[in-house]
């Protein structure tokens, strides 16, 4: 199989490139398009960039031209499979600034598509990675697929935009479309400005965790390598123009997950330092994945084993995260920015 993974050099996108050479070996070619924006790191997969199924190029979703380049695939051979994890990500930048958020998740899949479209009679699948956080906040329960979407931040709105965007491709052009709503991710190689890694690493220096209102938010916490089988699989099992949910199972109020991390580190809870809320901040997420199960998809991770890899696994690599927490100027504004008085 001929793989276009958009966002590859970022967390999910690298754990799912990852993934497909470990499963398919030389059986998979994957190009790897990523504009490298700063959450975005080339390295994270340099053990592959010398292998010829393997080519990364540095380009932008939004921009016709690097799409055109990178649908030719590796030496012209084209592409099977789409799998556009590129986007803007992170809710607190998108409180700031929203721009780039419309840009990527909402112009860039137009971009993609349109290519897309040209390339419609080989094309096997276009998956349009979403998130369950397009339903917006819900109390009780838990979100269906055919439930309305109510996204209440830029970046959900952002992601709604694209989710729909591919919708519309799937309903009016007949392509092969597959809409994808996971819950949040946990797990190496995550950017450390999210909840987990951030916690983790400020606990490693003994640095405050910022732990936003009353720490009560709860979210489904999925691990970044059950994501990347579950996209695996709907890739072979999933219908056209279906939208499946895939969520962890494994719903946690934000003081609890801190409460763990402390434990898991040794460290003291007086390094937790509550913090003004966020603005608009959704209370839960939750997504009913009968849907997904239904196929036959098991999500087969235990949550407090994967939480303590995932430790262990910043515990054990110092330098990736130093990086950017110690060497990149831009983390170090927009940490200044974003907690700073808080
Ligand atoms: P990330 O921020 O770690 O990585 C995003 C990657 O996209 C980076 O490598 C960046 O350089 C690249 N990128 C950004 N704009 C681009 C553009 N215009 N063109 C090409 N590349 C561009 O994000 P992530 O956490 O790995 O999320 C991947 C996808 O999964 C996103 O679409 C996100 O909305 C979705 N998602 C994430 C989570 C989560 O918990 N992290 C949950 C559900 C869905
Ligand atoms: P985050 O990892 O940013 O993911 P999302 O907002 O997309 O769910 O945040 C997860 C939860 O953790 C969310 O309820 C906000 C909270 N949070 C904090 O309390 N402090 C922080 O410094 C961060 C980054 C998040």
């Amino acid at each position: 199989m001929r793989y276009l993974v958009t966002g590859g050099a970022g967390f999910i996108g690298s754990n799912f490139i990852r993934f497909l050479f470990n499963k398919y070996g030389s059986d998979a070619s994957v190009v790897n398009l990523d504009k490298l924006t700063y959450a975005g790191i080339r390295e994270n997969l340099a053990e592959y960039e010398e292998k010829p199924n393997y080519r990364f190029l540095q380009g932008d979703i939004a921009k016709p031209e690097d799409v055109a380049e990178a649908y030719k695939g590796i030496d012209g051979g084209g592409i099977d499979v789409v799998v556009n994890f590129a986007a803007e990500t992170h809710v607190d930048r998108s409180l700031m600034e929203a721009g780039s958020f419309i840009e990527t998740d909402v112009h860039g899949v137009l971009v993609l598509l349109e290519e897309a479209k040209k390339h419609a009679p080989e094309l096997k699948r276009f998956i349009q990675i979403s998130t369950d956080e397009v339903y917006g906040s819900i109390a009780e329960g838990s979100f269906t697929e055919s439930d309305p979407l109510n996204p209440r931040n830029p970046y959900s709105a952002s992601k709604a935009g694209g989710d729909r965007m591919a919708y519309a491709y799937a309903q009016t052009y007949g392509m092969p479309v597959i809409i994808t709503r996971a819950s949040n991710n946990y797990g190496p190689f995550q950017y450390p400005e999210k909840l987990i890694p951030l916690f983790v690493t400020n606990a490693i220096d003994d640095q405050p965790l910022p732990l936003y209102g009353d720490g009560g938010n709860i979210r489904d916490w999925l691990f970044v390598e059950d994501h990347c089988a579950a996209v695996d699989f709907l890739i072979e099992h999933g219908t056209n123009s279906e939208t499946y949910n895939i969520g962890g199972g494994n719903e946690r109020e934000n003081r609890e997950i801190t409460h763990r991390i402390l434990q898991l580190l040794g460290k003291p809870e007086s390094l937790i330092k509550r913090v003004a809320d966020r603005v608009g901040h959704d209370r839960r997420y939750s997504v009913d994945t009968t849907k997904l199960e239904r196929l036959g998809f098991k999500m087969t991770t235990d949550f407090d084993a994967a939480l303590e890899r995932t430790v262990q696994w910043y515990t054990a690599h110092e330098p990736w995260w130093r990086a950017i927490k110690e060497r990149s100027a831009e983390f170090k504004a927009y940490y200044e920015k974003q907690y700073a008085g808080r």
